[in-house]
């Protein structure tokens, strides 16, 4: 039966039209909010081969793949990531780079515009130097400002992207206005999502109602000064909504991740969900993943939903919300999204909205495995 190339699916027959590729987890900036595993540094030795990426854009591209992000980490830790661009163009995939600016020199702008580049998505912190710093856990913020300054100097289209959490929610103003007289075509004021470091740090992270809310009102107001000169993205975060992001836009609906060692995943934060059984491209191609292999399948659609989601109005919505969410806080990624204050788990993300402050927890190397047990650095902070 033709299938309509754009329109989500819930049968378990859509497209994997958004390819995150993580290239690799290296990265200089230690983030307390980073997505990735705790154990990053465990797949440095294990990345895919320029030859095998290409290959892994071939098949995604043949089962209907129409958008890459070339992620991390920090993608330009990659030396063949020209080459990886120039090929993703080459068959027809929309290009964008996900990075922290640390490494885009002029040379290697010059040689992603060249290879086709079609998007830069660019993370800034801060419009205070000091604060960028803290917060990355390096000195960053002059080589995100040149970054910056650099990418619409080879007129390349940019997002700014400020990960937006308790310690630089009041600068939420001054990203705009700095973003507006840049020129960036569009400004995304990511609410940060709590898995992984993030997750560890989420006490400490998480900003209050009143702060979210007035940070919502100084959006307003620029939205209203800029008009259509710059897009402005900005949502109030699930935990304090009561109804859950339809994360992924559906578990293996649209979304198709990469890790670096090849691991295919419906979203990022999969593999902190445990008993899920992974599958790499080294092992099987990727149209037998995306279709037919039981991890993409297991939370495809609406068929497995428990109750209340599946007598409720609003599935078709947010599909029970997020997965990785709900194990991550009630221990079964069956649940309901505990966001869904339907939720018979509502209570556990309340508590987790209320609890108390405590230290950042920096991103870094796992130090030692005590009797096959892994024990990580910040513990011992
Ligand atoms: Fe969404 Fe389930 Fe909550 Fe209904 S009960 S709003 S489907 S998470
Ligand atoms: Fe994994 Fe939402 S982050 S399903």
């Amino acid at each position: 039966m033709p299938q309509d190339s754009t329109a989500l699916r819930l049968d378990g027959q859509g497209k994997p039209l958004w390819l995150a590729l993580e290239l690799t987890y290296r990265c200089p900036l230690k983030c307390s909010w980073c997505s990735n595993p705790l154990d990053f540094d465990d797949y440095a030795e294990r990345e895919l081969s320029t030859e095998e990426w290409c290959r892994v854009m071939r098949e995604a591209r043949a089962l209907g793949a129409l958008q890459i992000g070339f992620t991390g980490g920090e993608p330009l830790q990659r030396r063949d990531l020209e080459q990886l661009v120039a090929y993703a163009e080459q068959i027809g995939l929309y290009t964008n780079l996900i990075t922290s600016g640390v490494g885009l020199t002029d040379e290697r702008l010059l040689g992603l515009k060249q290879a086709g580049l079609r998007q830069i998505q660019l993370s800034m912190q801060s419009t205070d130097a000091a604060m960028t710093d803290e917060l990355v856990g390096a000195k960053a913020h002059q080589l995100k400002l040149d970054a910056a300054r650099r990418i619409k100097e080879h007129g390349l289209p940019m997002v700014l992207n400020m990960p937006v959490g308790r310690q630089n929610i009041g600068q939420v103003g001054a990203m705009i206005e700095y973003a507006a007289e840049l020129g960036a075509e569009y400004l995304e004021l990511a609410n940060l999502q709590y898995y992984n470091w993030a997750l560890i740090n989420r006490d400490e992270l998480m900003p209050t109602l009143a702060a979210l809310r007035e940070a919502e009102t100084v959006v307003q107001q620029w939205r209203e000064k800029l008009g259509k000169r710059m897009a402005i993205y900005y949502v109030i975060p699930d935990y304090y909504e009561g109804r859950p992001k339809a994360c992924m836009n559906g578990w293996g609906a649209i979304h198709l991740t990469i890790a670096p060692d090849g691991v295919a995943m419906p979203c990022q934060e999969s593999r902190s969900v445990p008993g899920l059984d992974f599958v790499s491209v080294r092992e099987q191609p990727l149209d037998w993943i995306w279709n037919e292999s039981p991890l993409f399948r297991k939370y495809r659609g609406l068929d497995w939903l428990p109750e209340p989601c599946r007598s409720c109005d609003e599935r078709e919505k947010d599909f029970g919300g997020c997965r990785c969410q709900a194990f991550l806080l009630t221990g079964d990624a069956a649940n309901t999204d505990p966001a869904c204050d339907r939720s018979p788990h509502h209570h556990l993300m309340q508590a987790a909205v209320h609890s108390a402050t405590k230290p950042l927890r920096f991103r870094k190397p796992l130090v030692k495995r005590v009797a096959g047990v892994m024990s990580t650095a910040f513990m011992e902070d």
